[in-house]
């Protein structure tokens, strides 16, 4: 590792690879695979991953923004790039130029795209984008097919798919809502056919759906957080085993490593950093890591968390600051200046998951990852 570095995040292309694998292997040859990338790739860096994910089983990427879709266009990648967040009106001709592609839920952006396509001669490929019982983007029933006469009334509009999220597949092991969504869906799709309009990518799958339910798979998947070799949630991984299913192997793809920045040595009774909230109750070896809220480890890991070093577990001792937080290497013998630390990762034959971490801080494995600040260099490995 480039010794200059004080911390930085190395992503396992192999993990990727074997992780983009499972889902092939879950949806066929067939249907298509699109890699989210959004939020910098749930943190682990957008560009680094989407140059393995399309090197690898994926046909498409996913990003929110149309910025991102820019982003992926400026490093040189031509791959099919679906925009499922909101493009502002005045975003939408840069991203026809550059060829991207919108999820589409009201006229004033088709009619916008309209305009723009005609004047630069160009196809745009939009997929509508349908309200199942989310509630969040999305068309109810009643505008839909007023919506697609409109896109297949243009001379440029492609009406290239349809699409809906599910709201409630991750955090139970109940999937009577999915199923209620799945049949929203499945109603929607006959209502296009009954007007004879043709869709020819239907996508509805997020990993959760990906893996538990394969009605979902439709022509297209979009998987996000599996791809990263993190479940979904508990629930998800007890659902499979509900269903008898063997669930799939995944590896997770992000180490978050640091240097340790000083050791020393304090007196029993001493308090450790911000608020004086650690007192310790012996002559204690404090290792400082230089790391902190800024870098999106999470506060909430004041005095809770551990980070490995040595292949040992060392404790979080006083409160995570800004850009440092203090570890007690007391029992760790031969603990140097700028020994490699893992945050989040594995280390020897220990391992520290996104998800012992969104325990400790109350919140799930896509936070703890998608937090990590994008500025901390990138390694594939
Ligand atoms: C529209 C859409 N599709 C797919 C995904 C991927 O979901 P997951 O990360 O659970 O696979 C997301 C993530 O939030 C999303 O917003």
């Amino acid at each position: 590792m480039k010794s200059d570095l004080i911390q930085w995040i190395e992503l396992d292309r192999s993990a990727l690879n074997h992780n983009l694998r499972q889902f092939r292997s879950l949806i066929g040859k067939r249907r298509k695979l699109l890699a989210m990338v959004k939020a910098n790739a749930y943190g682990h860096g957008m560009l680094e991953t989407a140059r393995m994910a399309v090197a690898g089983e994926a046909d498409w990427l996913g990003v929110h923004s149309f910025e991102e879709g820019v982003a992926l266009r400026d490093a040189g990648l031509l791959d099919p790039v679906l925009v499922v967040g909101y493009v502002p009106l005045a975003g939408l001709e840069e991203a026809v130029r550059q060829d991207l592609r919108f999820v589409v839920y009201n006229r004033e952006t088709v009619l916008r795209l309209d305009k723009i396509c005609q004047k630069l001669d160009k196809q745009a490929y939009l997929h509508l984008k349908v309200e199942t019982g989310t509630y969040r983007q999305g068309i109810e029933h009643k505008t839909l097919i007023a919506l697609a006469k409109g896109i297949r009334s243009s001379s440029c509009l492609v009406l290239e798919g349809i699409s809906s999220h599910f709201a409630n597949i991750e955090d139970t092991t109940d999937h009577s809502y999915a199923r209620f969504q799945l049949k929203n869906f499945q109603e929607n799709l006959t209502l296009l056919d009954d007007a004879g309009i043709q869709v020819p990518l239907k996508h509805m799958s997020c990993s959760a759906a990906a893996m538990l339910f394969p009605k979902t798979h439709f022509d297209m998947v979009r998987v996000g957080i599996g791809l990263y070799g993190l479940w979904p949630s508990r629930e998800t991984y007890v659902s499979c085993l509900m269903k008898k299913k063997v669930p799939i192997r995944l590896r997770p793809v992000l180490n978050w490593k640091s240097r340790i920045a000083q050791l020393k040595t304090v007196p029993s009774g001493a308090f450790i950093g911000y608020g004086c909230t650690y007192r310790v109750t012996r002559r204690t070896r404090l290792a400082l890591v230089p790391v902190g809220y800024y870098d999106g480890y999470p506060r909430d890991l004041s005095n809770v968390a551990h980070v490995l070093t040595k292949g040992q577990r060392a404790p979080l001792r006083g409160r995570v600051a800004m850009n440092y937080f203090a570890i007690d290497v007391t029992d760790i013998p031969g603990v140097k200046l700028e020994e490699e630390v893992v945050l989040l990762g594995r280390m020897d034959q220990d391992e520290l998951t996104a998800e012992t971490m969104a325990g400790w801080a109350g919140t799930i494995n896509y936070e703890i990852v998608a937090r990590i600040n994008p500025e901390i260099p990138r390694i594939v490995k």
